[in-house]
């Protein structure tokens, strides 16, 4: 499988030695990279597509190791729906700021949201993340640490990192 070097620096801003979620993970292309950089524990797919999510999960389990399948976990739903706590690294590429706000508060309304890392890169919408970072529940536990970007077919691609406060 093909990893483009946009997906590869989002893997490399994640903090090692815990869970990885590829939230609208498409192709799974982030959460693949994951894998294959043995850095990380468990690795979870999540995307609503049916057709998209289940190629996705056939792709990448058909060329992993036997003894690797029971760490990859593939839900398809919307990332508002998750059901599960959150934890380790989650990263959120690909959508607008607005899904971006709408799925994080959803998680933390829940009290799923238990990951130590958010790496957010919106391709719409920038302004929403702005709305997101005002949120009082969202300040509560999250802190920016890190705003970066990535320039993908001449286009920058804003990333924003937050960490949970200690
Ligand atoms: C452009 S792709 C992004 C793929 C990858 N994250 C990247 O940045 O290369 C957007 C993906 O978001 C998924 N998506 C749409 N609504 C979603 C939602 N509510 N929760 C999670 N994923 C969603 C779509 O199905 C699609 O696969």
């Amino acid at each position: 499988m093909k990893i483009s070097k946009r997906n590869q620096f989002y893997v490399n801003l994640a903090i090692k030695d815990l869970d990885f979620w590829d939230i609208a993970c498409d192709h799974g292309q982030a959460g693949y990279c994951a894998f294959l950089s043995k850095k990380f524990n468990n690795i979870y797919f999540v995307d609503p597509v049916e057709n998209i999510l289940n190629q996705t999960e056939k792709n990448i389990r058909q060329i992993i190791d036997l003894d690797a399948q029971s760490r990859l976990h593939f839900y398809c739903l919307p990332g508002q729906d998750i059901h599960h706590k959150v934890e380790g690294n989650l990263l959120l590429a690909g959508v607008g700021g607005e899904l971006s706000k709408q799925i994080l508060l959803s998680l933390l309304s829940r009290d799923f949201l238990k990951v130590e890392r958010i790496i957010l890169s919106p391709y719409t919408d920038l302004k929403k993340i702005g709305v997101l970072e005002a949120d009082h529940h969202f300040q509560l536990h999250y802190q920016k640490v890190q705003e970066t970007s990535f320039c993908e077919n001449k286009r920058e691609r804003a990333i924003f990192i937050y960490d949970r406060k200690k």
